[in-house]
């Protein structure tokens, strides 16, 4: 029996696992990027961790197929380079190759976005769904397009940043890591919210939010839940651009589903509601027929899963 290694390649964790060819994950194990550290540490950490994990299941490095990785920024599938990925500090650095030579496998890498698409449409919410779209809600704002079950990589293999599709009107916009202003990535990231967040504390409005501690975002949403006002807004101002998006998403590719992961989606139906409300505002109706706004289901382990699954899926 054949297995695949799915690495995700995060600013803080390396999280790999082995799937078999059904897609089904079989053992996983997680350990830091070393980003401080710098590029060659990554990499070693990488070497290390795929090794690591084989060595411990039952399977033989002979079994092994290949690895696949997801990398949280803009990559080059075609050259198997990672362009920038500012959270990991890499720039124009070639992955693939410098894989291929240490693990002497076949390796593949794509956008971590893109490829936890690929594992909700492989085998988590978007089992059996030809056409979808999904959004991953964390540090920044990914996402991966799916069309007839496959990742859709547009001319540079740059399709899918949705998380820097311009939302915010000009005189409320503010700039986001990309260096352009307005990007749904600056209202509707985790970083976003923290960050309305502590405007408005500093601002002195009433809210049972304070800097005393850095404020997360689930404690936006678990204030939100309390009934606490500002936050309520915070929640609303996320939910309205995100899914201002999706009508614009579904205008251009009509899919059946849009799939929402990452930390923030784990805010359940606060946020859910309120998307779906705005989409229904904004959609134009024929364009919402069917459609649905869904969480992930796979969770923290769409990426190991999707990067599985670029070696048999894309
Ligand atoms: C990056 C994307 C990435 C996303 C989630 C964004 O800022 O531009 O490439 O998929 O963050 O990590
Ligand atoms: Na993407
Ligand atoms: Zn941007």
């Amino acid at each position: 029996e054949n297995i695949y290694v799915g690495v995700d390649l995060g600013g803080t964790a390396i999280k790999v696992g082995i799937c078999n060819a059904e897609g089904h994950l079989l053992h996983t194990y997680e350990g830091p990027t070393g980003t401080q550290e710098g590029v060659d540490t990554v990499i070693d950490n990488i070497v290390k961790y795929v090794r690591q994990i084989v060595e411990d299941s039952p399977y033989t490095w002979d079994q092994l197929a290949g690895v696949g990785a997801g990398v949280a920024g803009f990559t080059n599938i075609r050259e198997g380079i990672i362009i920038l990925a500012p959270n990991i500090g890499f720039r124009d650095v070639p992955i693939r190759a410098i894989l291929e030579e240490r693990l002497n496998k076949p390796v593949k890498i794509d956008n971590d976005a893109n490829v936890a698409a690929l594992g909700e449409a492989w085998s988590g919410a978007g089992r059996g769904v030809d056409n979808c779209v999904c959004y991953t809600l964390g540090t920044g704002v990914g996402g991966g397009i799916i069309i007839n079950g496959k990742i859709y990589q547009g001319f540079g293999g740059l399709a899918g940043e949705l998380g820097h599709i311009s939302v915010v009107p000009d005189l409320e916009a503010i700039q986001c890591g990309c260096g352009k202003m307005g990007c749904l990535e600056t209202v509707s990231s985790a970083t976003g919210i923290i960050r309305m967040a502590n405007d408005a504390v500093a601002r002195g409005d009433r809210t049972s939010l304070s800097m005393v501690e850095k404020i997360a975002a689930k404690e936006v949403f678990d204030a939100a839940k309390a009934g606490d006002e500002v936050a309520i807004r915070i929640v609303n101002r996320a939910a309205f651009y995100l899914g201002k998006s999706m009508a614009a998403v579904a205008a251009v590719l009509n899919p059946e589903s849009f799939i929402v992961g990452g930390g923030v989606s784990k805010a359940g139906d606060i946020l859910f509601d309120e998307v779906r409300r705005v989409f229904a505002k904004l959609a134009p109706e024929p364009l919402q027929g069917g459609v649905s706004i869904i969480p992930a289901e796979l969770g923290n382990d769409a990426g190991i899963v999707g990067a599985a699954g670029l070696l048999l899926r894309s």
